[in-house]
């Protein structure tokens, strides 16, 4: 329940026509510390109206106020400060968390479709860092996306197509070797991609027979074609161990290669238009108005590019899926690319073009550093996830030795770990990646969250409580009530975060309420035989709902045991 809607209308019920209900909301606070209670209404927001000092109001204002769902009501300085009735709180809370289940928190603010442009790796290169986090943000607005009413899309827009792939052509023809590019697909082809950069800087006609190349593949030469499919297919493999690792999947996998027959439409409408202008034999579309440089449709060899298959893609996403909106999940540095996209959409005239939106995001650095392709300094992503879980497992055997699954349990938290290193940060924040941090028990990690839930888990089975032996109860102590508290915030913070686009907002969350958790844990004896004991169990049922489903969201499963 939203209490703090329920504030709000009892304070417009007093105040009258000065402020409405909706302002009043906006401008309730949640105090610092909880002996100044659960809400605060700062009064010098009226005093203009009212003419008198804050303080004389307050008082005036709590006299009149109902006190009917409260402990307390309290003029403090120019704050009027609100205590909720934690029994009443608590028993709704509980109850409503133990009837709905992992539901609790479902909510309805739209519907509709809404594709999501997520991890989008390019082929014949290894997935990096900064797909990692395209695909985890990707995966949980996703998750979010259907919680609050949507139906996602992900689409995974492979980078299959590109001038690169001429490149990459004649580098395997001139020194590739079919067997090692099948032992080890990508690490093989980034090889040969590196040495044609290396060998191009001496002899330059290498670009030339680049280009050459891929003519040829855009005009469907068989043997460009052939070597293309595989490269494609076999850097596929890689990446789907990754995603499998992840635990994701795609509604699509349509590339850039998917819209090589899509792109005549776009081209006829910017003609049709009169946008397209020559510039040097090729066509661009001047963005001047929008203060954007132009954007380069077609080269003057007549190649396509990047934004060309975009634009396609975006015709084709309103046209096969009719979206809400759609999300592009993308690093922050190409935020002109977009930038572009949108306002070539606006010029071709689709008012869905304001639906497109980018979701950017900050980079990963390592130890400091930059990660670039070019240069073969990456991490690779599989290593990482195999690194994380191979040190969970040796956590858990030090710690838990007797732990059945051990390798299961150590892949869901290792795993687990890296998306919720990954989630926590503000997406455009960056952040340097140290395994060792984030794979332990304690501070804001994963593994942290997973394990106060695993207590819960415990806790629970120890009692022999199961949710079937649910009888209403209360909770009346000021540890309990930040719990509670926590727990009524879920389904506002689901809210938040999609609309945010910001996982973070969850990660953070599930952070807060572990340790409200904790706290409460050391200070109370669950088990002990008295009336609030129902009352406990319940919530720690509660927590446990509430932290699986808040992991859920964030693409993160949760051990019972660990
Ligand atoms: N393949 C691109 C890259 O790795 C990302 C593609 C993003 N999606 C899009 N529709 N442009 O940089």
């Amino acid at each position: 329940m939203d209490y703090k809607k329920l504030i709000a209308a009892d304070l417009v019920a007093v105040i009258g026509e000065s402020l409405t209900e909706e302002e009043i909301y906006q401008f309730l606070e949640v105090p610092k510390t909880s002996s100044h209670g659960d809400y605060a209404f700062p009064v010098f927001s009226l005093a203009k109206v009212y003419r008198k000092a804050p303080n004389m109001i307050a008082e005036e204002l709590v006299e009149k106020l109902s006190k009917e769902h409260y402990e307390n009501i309290v003029p403090t300085g120019g704050y009027i400060n609100f205590f909720l009735n934690k029994k009443e709180v608590s028993e709704h809370v509980l109850e409503t968390i133990v009837k709905e289940k992992e539901h609790y928190g479902d909510a309805n603010i739209g519907s509709g479709n809404i594709p999501i442009d997520l991890s989008s790796p390019n082929i014949a290169k290894p997935m990096s860092m900064g797909h990692l986090r395209s695909t985890v943000i990707g995966n949980s607005l996703a998750e979010l996306a259907a919680k609050v009413g949507y139906t996602p899309i992900r689409i995974n827009h492979l980078g299959d197509w590109g001038t690169q792939f001429g490149k990459l052509i004649v580098a395997f023809k001139k020194w590739g070797d079919e067997e090692a590019v099948k032992k080890e697909p990508i690490a093989e082809l980034l090889k040969l991609y590196v040495q044609f950069h290396d060998e191009a800087e001496e002899h330059p006609e290498l670009e030339d027979q680049g280009r050459e190349w891929f003519k040829k593949l855009e005009d469907n030469d068989p043997e460009a074609v052939r070597l293309w499919k595989w490269f494609r297919e076999e850097s596929l493999k890689e990446f789907n161990k990754v995603y499998d690792m992840l635990g994701i999947t795609f509604d699509s996998e349509n590339g850039e290669a998917f819209y090589n027959d899509k792109m005549d439409h776009v081209i006829e409408v910017l003609e049709e238009k009169d946008l397209l202008v020559s510039d040097k034999g090729a066509d661009i579309v001047n963005l001047e108005k929008y203060d954007l440089n132009p954007a380069l449709i077609r080269k003057s060899d007549g190649a396509t590019l990047y934004i060309t298959r975009d634009l396609a893609a975006a015709e084709y996403r309103i046209n096969t899926y009719d979206f809400v909106e759609v999300l592009y999940v993308v690093g922050n540095e190409q935020a002109g690319h977009f930038k572009q996209l949108k306002a070539v959409l606006k010029e071709m005239g689709y008012d869905w073009a304001d639906n497109i939106k980018h979701i950017p995001f900050g980079l990963i650095t390592a130890n400091g550093k930059k990660l670039s392709t070019r240069k073969g300094n990456v991490i690779l992503l599989e290593e990482v996830l195999h690194e994380a879980i191979a040190a969970t497992k040796k956590g858990i055997e030090e710690k838990n030795p007797g732990l059945e699954n051990k390798d299961e349990v150590a892949h869901q938290v290792g795993v687990g770990a890296v998306i919720f290193h990954d989630l926590k940060n503000d997406r455009m924040n960056m952040f340097d990646f140290n395994l060792n941090d984030i794979i332990q028990f304690e501070g804001e990690t994963g593994p942290y969250v997973q394990y106060t839930r695993s207590r819960c888990e415990s806790i629970l089975s120890k009692a022999d409580w199961s949710v079937e032996d649910f009888k209403p109860g209360s909770l009346n102590d000021v540890d309990s009530w930040e719990v509670v508290k926590a727990l009524d915030n879920f389904p506002n913070k689901v809210v938040e975060a999609y609309q945010k686009y910001e996982p973070s907002v969850m990660a953070k969350y599930l952070i807060d309420l572990a340790q409200k958790f904790n706290k409460y844990y050391s200070k109370h004896k669950i088990l002990a035989d008295d009336v609030e004991k129902e009352a406990r169990l319940s919530l720690v049922y509660s927590v446990s709902v509430v932290i699986k489903e808040g992991l859920r969201l964030l693409g993160i499963q949760s051990p019972d045991m660990m």
